[in-house]
């Protein structure tokens, strides 16, 4: 399996981002809510282990609700604060505040102790690409927030959104490069989209997907495409493929359209909510 990240781009990225986590009090990490280690990079605990932390599940409306409880839990037996959002409709959004606040209590007891008053937390958001990290800023920070620059009429440099008098939020995320030498964690980041379709079988992939499916979440697959679920995935995707008008000419079944569909509709959530990674792998 191939990605576009390069070691030159990694080494970039991981001096920006050196650079960026010193100037923050607060790493505010998205994952994806259906695979919450798999989208994470590693590396973003040694490069921000003096930081508070704070994990957010994004996508949460496309995960297994009583799985992402179970994942809450796991992080925050870590030591992580965590929050369960949806980027996307700003659900979850509110308690964020909140748990910055928690995140970030000893820094903000320590300025007070030495006098500083109402200096606000500093944080940055970071995650590999597409976990949603532009989404969450837009919808976090809205289109009211004024950007701040250090100094009035300078350009560049950092800019920072204030997000209210207590928080404020660098306007660039850090990107973090995922992770996947390993085979488990190639196939996830691919079902969910973050690895480029064309470089990928995407029949191959599909039957990963079925077999996935057919395993965790019995019964989903006959619901979606009203065929039986069979062992034999060849098999399944044919009466798929026949469900759906999918021929090829001379009336053949087009497998490979069929693995597409249903990649798509797993992605887009049509099939059912799924966390497809658990915290004990
Ligand atoms: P990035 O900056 O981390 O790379 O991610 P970005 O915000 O671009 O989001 C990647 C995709 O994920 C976008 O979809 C975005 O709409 C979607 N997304 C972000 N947050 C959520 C969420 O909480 N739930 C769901 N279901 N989707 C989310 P896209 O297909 O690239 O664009 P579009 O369909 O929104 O136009």
């Amino acid at each position: 399996m191939q990605f576009h990240w390069y070691p030159g781009h990694m080494t970039k990225a991981k001096r920006q981002m050196q650079e960026d986590i010193k100037l923050i009090d607060l790493i505010i990490e998205l994952v994806d809510a259906r695979i919450p280690v798999s989208s994470r990079n590693p590396d973003i605990d040694e490069l921000g282990k003096h930081k508070a932390r704070l994990i957010l599940m994004n996508k949460a409306d496309l995960a297994d609700a009583k799985k992402t409880e179970a994942w809450s839990r796991y992080f925050k037996e870590k030591g992580y604060f965590v929050v369960c959002i949806d980027a996307r409709s700003k659900k979850g959004m509110k308690a964020i505040q909140n748990e910055i606040m928690e995140a970030c209590k000893e820094k903000i007891e320590r300025d007070l102790r030495r006098g500083i008053k109402n200096r606000p937390v500093r944080a940055m958001v970071v995650g590999i690409p597409n976990v949603g990290k532009s989404t969450f800023i837009n919808t976090y920070a809205g289109k009211a927030c004024a950007k701040t620059g250090n100094k009035p009429g300078v350009t560049k440099g950092k800019q920072w959104i204030r997000l209210n008098k207590n928080v404020e939020l660098l306007d660039t995320p850090g990107i973090l490069w995922p992770k996947f030498e390993d085979q488990k964690v190639g196939l996830f980041l691919a079902l969910i989209g973050s690895i480029k379709d064309e470089i990928l079988n995407t029949d191959e992939l599909c039957v990963a997907l079925l077999e996935l499916l057919m395993r965790d979440y019995p019964g989903a697959v006959a619901r979606r495409f009203e065929v039986e679920e069979t062992k034999e995935p060849a098999a399944l995707l044919g009466q798929i493929a026949q469900k759906r008008g999918c021929r090829k000419k001379g009336d053949e079944p087009d497998y490979s359209k069929a693995a597409a569909l249903v990649i798509d509709e797993f992605r887009s959530g049509k099939i059912g909510r799924f966390t497809i990674e658990l915290p004990e792998e």
